[in-house]
């Protein structure tokens, strides 16, 4: 596999939507658990791995990723809620569907614009190390959501 950040990124995304269109077809509440596993993977390693150092080799990119962050953020919230509900409770599918429209809303935005900007301005092989740091990064990553305690998210990805 390869471990160009971009495209471990972007087979995580294609899994993401692949689940999501599950749901949205099908509406069955077993989709939720591989949802939410694979969301929290792909939020940690993107958190951890590829924002602080796209910072570093491409400050242009700093007002994206201050959005992207605040997007993991509310992601976390709403996911670790999600994680906690019963799917027979009353709130159970208007908070998976909202969960499901950030989330898409967030990968359209890197897929469409902010990747291939990464992609032009950091070198193949600067992506390939960040890509093997998430490849670390994925093995020791939680499973599930869990509710964030830092309310400026920010600071937990520029420490
Ligand atoms: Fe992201």
């Amino acid at each position: 596999m390869s471990t160009d950040a971009i495209v471990m990124l972007r087979e995580g995304h294609k899994e993401i939507r692949r689940l999501i269109r599950s749901y949205r077809v099908e509406r069955n509440p077993e989709v939720i658990g591989p949802f939410l596993r694979a969301l929290t993977v792909y939020t940690y390693i993107e958190r951890e791995g590829m924002y602080p150092r796209v910072c570093v080799l491409f400050p242009d990119a700093e007002p994206d990723v201050l959005g992207f962050v605040e997007e993991h953020h509310i992601a976390d919230v709403l996911g670790a809620e999600l994680y906690d509900m019963r799917p027979g409770e009353v709130a159970f599918d208007a908070k998976a569907r909202l969960l499901m429209d950030i989330v898409e809303r967030h990968m359209d935005a890197e897929d469409r614009s902010w990747f291939p900007r990464v992609r032009a301005a950091v070198g193949r092989k600067e992506l390939r190390e960040i890509g093997a740091w998430m490849t670390t990064l994925a093995e020791r990553a939680p499973q599930h959501p869990h509710r964030p305690s830092a309310q400026t998210p920010w600071d937990a990805v520029a420490a």
